[in-house]
């Protein structure tokens, strides 16, 4: 494989940029020349493609968002669509492509690969929402800031005696909600995976200002509701003073942990290593903090899984 190319797509998330890097890299010490896509599929479409040198890639490590620039495209879904960006493929003479984003993305990536054209997509998505992968890039990040946020709104909510509820990202999954909640010391995790009783949580938040416990965090993953309604109805039932705050693109942008930058970089290298061997149509992710790559159909398909076990120490942890 002489040239590939690499694109971003779907929501951005911290850990782009140094996958995009790892990429680049160990392209060209393999004699790989490296093609940049601007702007996810829609991009490839319109032939947004440009060589990408080493010096494009120096100090990026560390920066949030993605220098390729991202989108959700409607277009590629098509047959059209794809057969366009199937003609700019072989325009600019590229032989295989990476592609780093989510599950909308690997969809691309697979319909590609369907039609023949070598692909390998990397996990980049701060849901953390791909079954295959212990671990997407931008999850760690998007948990960190979550957990920063989450003091300094019970800072005000302590000084206020109010109940805070956190809204954060994740329209299939919960695990921002659950891992920030925990790390956070949450009295609440709400996520889409499990079932809750509102007026349970009412009860307790009542049994808590009994016995002395005026403050409480409620998390709840956008997957599992709105923030704003489920204030308003603990409000309306108990009388309590409670605010809602969406924490929205706060989760996505910023700077990436050390955590997510090895990710990214470790998963960079072994996508452009897969492209060299000749393996194409494959995901590649961690599991046991061991680089994996699974056929993409296949971890397209895989049952979408939960912590059950962390989800259940949330009770013993916020008993008081
Ligand atoms: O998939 C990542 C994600 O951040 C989700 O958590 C969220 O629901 C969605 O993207 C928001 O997408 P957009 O920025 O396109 O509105």
């Amino acid at each position: 494989m002489n040239r590939i190319g690499v694109l971003t797509s779907g929501g951005d998330t911290p850990g782009m940029n140094a996958a995009i890097r790892a990429v680049v890299k160990a392209a060209r010490v393999n004699h790989i020349s490296v093609m940049g896509i601007t702007k996810g599929y829609s991009g490839l479409i319109e032939g947004r493609v440009h060589e990408m040198h080493r010096v494009d890639v120096n100090d990026i490590v560390g920066d949030g968002g993605t220098i390729l620039k991202t989108a959700r495209s409607k277009e590629f879904v098509t047959e059209e669509g794809q057969q366009k960006a199937l003609q700019v493929l072989d325009a600019f003479d590229i032989e295989g492509l990476v592609i780093i984003g989510g599950d909308g993305s690997y969809r691309g990536a697979k319909a590609l690969w369907d039609k023949g054209f070598p692909t390998i997509g990397l996990p980049g998505t701060i849901d953390n929402d791909l079954a295959y992968t212990d671990y997407t890039i931008g999850f760690n990040t998007a948990v960190s800031g979550v957990v920063g946020e989450i003091r300094k709104i019970r800072d005000t909510m302590e000084s206020h005696e109010r109940i805070g509820v956190i809204e954060v990202m994740g329209n299939r999954c919960g695990d921002i909600a659950l891992f920030s909640g925990i790390a956070g010391g949450a009295e609440h995790i709400l996520v889409p995976e499990v079932p809750f009783d509102i007026d349970a949580i009412c009860d307790d938040l009542v049994h808590d200002r009994i016995r002395g416990k005026l403050t409480s965090i409620i998390m709840i993953s956008e997957g599992a509701g709105k923030g704003e309604s489920l204030a308003n109805y603990i409000n309306a039932k108990t009388g309590l003073d409670v605010k809602a705050i969406v924490l929205g693109y706060i989760q996505r942008g910023g700077t990436p942990t050390s955590d997510d930058r090895i990710l990214a970089s470790r998963l960079g290298v072994r996508a452009v290593e897969l492209l060299k061997e000749g393996t194409y149509g494959r995901v590649v992710g961690v599991r046991d903090n061991k680089v994996i790559d699974d056929d993409i159909a296949e971890a397209l398909a895989m049952e979408h899984r939960f912590d059950q076990n962390l989800y259940n120490m949330i009770e013993t942890l916020t008993n008081i």
